[in-house]
Formats: C-alpha cells, sequence, structure tokens
C-alpha cells in the first residue's frame, strides 16, 4: 500500500505519537518530527543517514512563534520576516535554551522559518509543538519535489507522505544567518539575492573557505545524481566529447534538437522560476534512465539562475 496520503488527521497522530511524516512545502518535501521528541529527531538523522554535526531547521507557524525559538532578533531579521515570511527563506538566529542541542549540532544559533505551503502551515497549528524538517532525501543526495521522490527513498522507513503535490518553488531555502546584526547568506536558494537586497541592502555570501561550513548546504558535493554530471556553457560541444555514450541533457528553454541524446527542457516559457521547479524532479527522471553521463546547461547568471547554478555546480562533483 502506498504511503502517500492527503490525511492531515492521521499526520497530526503519528507526529504526537513521536513518529516521522514526510511533510510538503513550497521548496521541497521535508522529513519532520517533533523538535522535543529526542526518539523523534534521532530517527529524522538515522534516516537520513544525516551525520550529526549537520543542524536541523525548525519549521513555524507563523512569525509570532519565533520569541519561543530565538533569543534575540536583528532588526534587519524583522524585515526580512515580514517581506517573506511564509516564505523560501530560513534565518538563522541565536538559540533559545529550550531548543534541544540535538536539533542546533550544538550550535548557539537555530535555523527556523514558516514554510508557505497551505496543508503544511495547517498542520503546523494544530500541532502543539514546531517540526525539524530536513530535506526527505538521504544525505547527499537529490531533494524530492513531488511524493513519488519521497516514497522511492523511504517507503520502509517512514510510515507517511503528505500530499501536496509538487512543489512550486522546488529548490531549497535561502538561508540567511547574521553577523554583528548584519546579514550573511550561507546558502543560495528559492527567494533571490536581488530581492533580499531590496529589503536589506547589501548581503554578503558566506566564505567558502572557511572550510567548516556553517551550513553544510554548502558542502562541495550535494544534492547529487549518482550519474556522472556536467556543468557547462556550451552543451553541444559538451556532447561531442562523449560520442558514444548515452546522454541525458538539462537544457534551459530551447531545444537542441538533437534526437541523440535524452532532452529534458526546464522552462519553454524562459521563466527561472519554473525552471527551479522543475529542476530536481528533471534530475530525478535522468538520473533514473541508466544513462552514463548528464549534461546541464549553465543559466545566466542572476536572479534564480544563480541559485541554480549553485545546485547544478554541487551536483556535479563526485
Ligand atoms: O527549503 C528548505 O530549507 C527545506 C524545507 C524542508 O524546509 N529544508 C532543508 O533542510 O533544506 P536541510 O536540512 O536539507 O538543509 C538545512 C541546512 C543544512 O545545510 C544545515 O547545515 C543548515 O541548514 N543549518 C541548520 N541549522 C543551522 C545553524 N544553526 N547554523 C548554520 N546552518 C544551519
Ligand atoms: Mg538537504
Amino acid at each position: 500500500m502506498s504511503i502517500i496520503s492527503k490525511d492531515i488527521q492521521k499526520a497530526i497522530q503519528l507526529l504526537t505519537n513521536e513518529e516521522l511524516v514526510a511533510i510538503p512545502t513550497e521548496t521541497v518535501y521535508g522529513l519532520a518530527g517533533n523538535i522535543f521528541s529526542e526518539k523523534a529527531i534521532k530517527s529524522i538523522f538515522s534516516t537520513k543517514k544525516r551525520p550529526f554535526f549537520n543542524p536541523l531547521i525548525v519549521h513555524i507557524p507563523s512569525t509570532d512563534s519565533l520569541e519561543n525559538i530565538v533569543t534575540h532578533i536583528p532588526e534587519k531579521a524583522k524585515l526580512l520576516a515580514a517581506a517573506f515570511w511564509p516564505g523560501s527563506m530560513t534565518l538563522v538566529l541565536k538559540k533559545s535554551k529550550n531548543i534541544p542541542d540535538i536539533i542546533t549540532a550544538g550550535k548557539d544559533t537555530v535555523a527556523v522559518r514558516v514554510p508557505n505551503h497551505p496543508l503544511t502551515l495547517e498542520l503546523l497549528r494544530q500541532l502543539p509543538f514546531p517540526l525539524a524538517a530536513p530535506s526527505a532525501n538521504p544525505f547527499g543526495s537529490i531533494s524530492p519535489t513531488k511524493p513519488a521522490h519521497v516514497e522511492n527513498y523511504f517507503k520502509n522507513e517512514i510510515k507517511m507522505v503528505l500530499d501536496g503535490g509538487f512543489c512550486a518553488n522546488g529548490i531549497e531555502s535561502t538561508i540567511i544567518g547574521f553577523k554583528n546584526d548584519e546579514p550573511i547568506i550561507y546558502r543560495l536558494g528559492a527567494l533571490a539575492l536581488e530581492d533580499i537586497e531590496a529589503v536589506v541592502g547589501n548581503v554578503s555570501l558566506i566564505n567558502k573557505k572557511e572550510v567548516k561550513p556553517d551550513a553544510p548546504g554548502m558542502l562541495a558535493r550535494h544534492y547529487a545524481p549518482k550519474t556522472t554530471t556536467f556543468l557547462v556553457d556550451d552543451v553541444t560541444a559538451e556532447i561531442k566529447k562523449h560520442s558514444g555514450k548515452k546522454i541525458g541533457v538539462l537544457i534551459f528553454k530551447d531545444s537542441l534538437k538533437d534526437t541523440a541524446v535524452k532532452e529534458i527542457i526546464l522552462s519553454k516559457n524562459n521563466s527561472m522560476q519554473e525552471a527551479a521547479s522543475n529542476l530536481y524532479d528533471a534530475m530525478h527522471t535522468l538520473d533514473s534512465e541508466s544513462l552514463d553521463v548528464i549534461i546541464a546547461e549553465r543559466f545566466p547568471n542572476n536572479g534564480l539562475g544563480k541559485s541554480i547554478n549553485d545546485r547544478l555546480q554541487r551536483a556535479t562533483f563526485k
């Protein structure tokens, strides 16, 4: 029997019993558990095979709940929350004492967001506790953007995927931390840098050479298909280098009209938003086709294109 269901009451019951439920968000599906249940949180880490040094995002129903989670909210964090929540932005702030250390991997900060999906907002409003939820994929692999992706990964490990359809934004939230109350981008994501800067002025990107990554979403290899993947400007030239192989290509908008390759166009409408929404599903599809290589076209380096390039770049590392 399928574990995919729209039954929100069943989700509430499982979560209350310290079990895990995969939940829809507008970015990607999350593997959710009660933040105050050690059993649930441990099982998030073991189900994902995620190392304990990698902290989790706490999901809350509205900005009002923030004061129970954190001790200090910089002015610019308030502006960002007012502008973008519910939405695809995670804030990393000083944690309050009641947040268990296992959630934050012992750090004195906690990552928190109000997701923008009607079913999950309803779930969060009905539950008396927030939900910790990393993306619902095994550590390092492609994040899920529809219920079937989660079912394929975890049908033997979890009892339920709450069916909220296809994720509209399709890549993970943009993570913003603070240093001396000034915002720093820890992870590019579904909220474009330009939109953030329109609210709080210039923001800096975390320096990747500070090796111990504050956000392991910044790890070099992440979001990766099993198939060897290349990210290039000129896809036709790259195809020539791999003649004789079974090739899949991920194209932004214009077909190559090459019947020898398996092609997926991410947005025929030339929309980076639509391309982001289709990106992981396309990667899941190509990865299941027993190809020798996947060749991805680099996006224009602005708006969501920057975030898409970040994910494609991480998909190329072996
Ligand atoms: O869109 C999303 O953010 C999705 C949905 C389900 O909300 N969640 C998600 O979670 O992408 P996850 O665990 O796959 O990625 C969260 C990232 C990790 O790279 C983690 O290291 C970072 O957030 N993070 C969590 N707490 C942090 C903290 N206190 N300081 C720095 N980074 C933190
Ligand atoms: Mg993840």
